[in-house]
């Protein structure tokens, strides 16, 4: 159940219901050890090159958080649905991490501001993903990024947002977006795919 006491979010998934199984996608719960290595290695690339503070939005159960502590990342986690919340708290035990029930959309961070705002496969479910980035803009420090790894997932159906729409998105907020184009890479996924998928790093002017 949501903060808002319903079930579904704009999605219209069920993510409590989904928690316990989430993980067993092999890009979600980075079992693998090729996968992991491969995670870990993008995210070394795209967030700073010191330990900050990453805010991890739509955390789910934890896994892009858990690289990123282990990369010395101060993280705070913000999800909607307590389910993926406890996961994560679990995940991260003994870690300096701490995890929040809440709106990606509007995380309940208050002043605190952060080195990176990292977002993986959420954006693109929300409702105004223009005004959502100006709002994450703002929750940076100077000189801080957005981590977006967004995509379009199925051909017959698809659902996602393409990379040229999320950079148009960005052009008036950010100076440096620079797109990465994550599909031939098999081993982020664990398997091969053939729909688009990319990571977007920006830098606010
Ligand atoms: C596809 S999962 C991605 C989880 C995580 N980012 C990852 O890559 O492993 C989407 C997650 O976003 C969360 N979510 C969806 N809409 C949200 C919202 N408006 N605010 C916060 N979390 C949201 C869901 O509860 C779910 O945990």
């Amino acid at each position: 159940m949501n903060d808002d006491g319903e079930r579904t979010g704009t999605d219209g998934v069920d993510w409590d219901a989904r928690a316990a199984t989430f993980d067993d996608e092999p890009d979600h719960g980075l079992r693998d050890p090729r996968v992991r290595a491969a995670w870990a290695d993008r995210l070394r690339a795209w967030l700073p090159g010191r330990a900050g503070d990453v805010l991890d939005l739509g955390c789910g159960t934890g896994s892009l958080s858990l690289l990123a502590a282990e990369q010395g990342h101060r993280v705070t986690g913000v999800d909607r649905s307590p389910a993926m919340v406890a996961l994560a708290r679990e995940k991260l035990a003994g870690r300096d991490a701490v995890f929040l029930v809440g709106d990606a959309a509007a995380p309940p961070v208050g002043e605190r501001r952060h080195d990176a705002v990292l977002v993986r496969h959420v954006l693109w479910t929300l409702p105004e993903p223009g005004r959502v980035l100006r709002h994450w803009c703002g929750l940076l420090r100077p000189g801080g990024r957005l981590v977006l790894v967004e995509g379009v997932w199925g051909t017959v159906s698809p659902v996602g947002m393409p990379a040229d729409l999320l950079a148009g998105l960005l052009a008036p907020l950010a100076g440096q977006v620079r797109v990465e184009r994550l599909s031939p890479e098999t081993a982020l996924w664990g398997r091969e795919v053939d729909d688009e998928r990319y990571a977007v790093v920006a830098v606010p002017d």
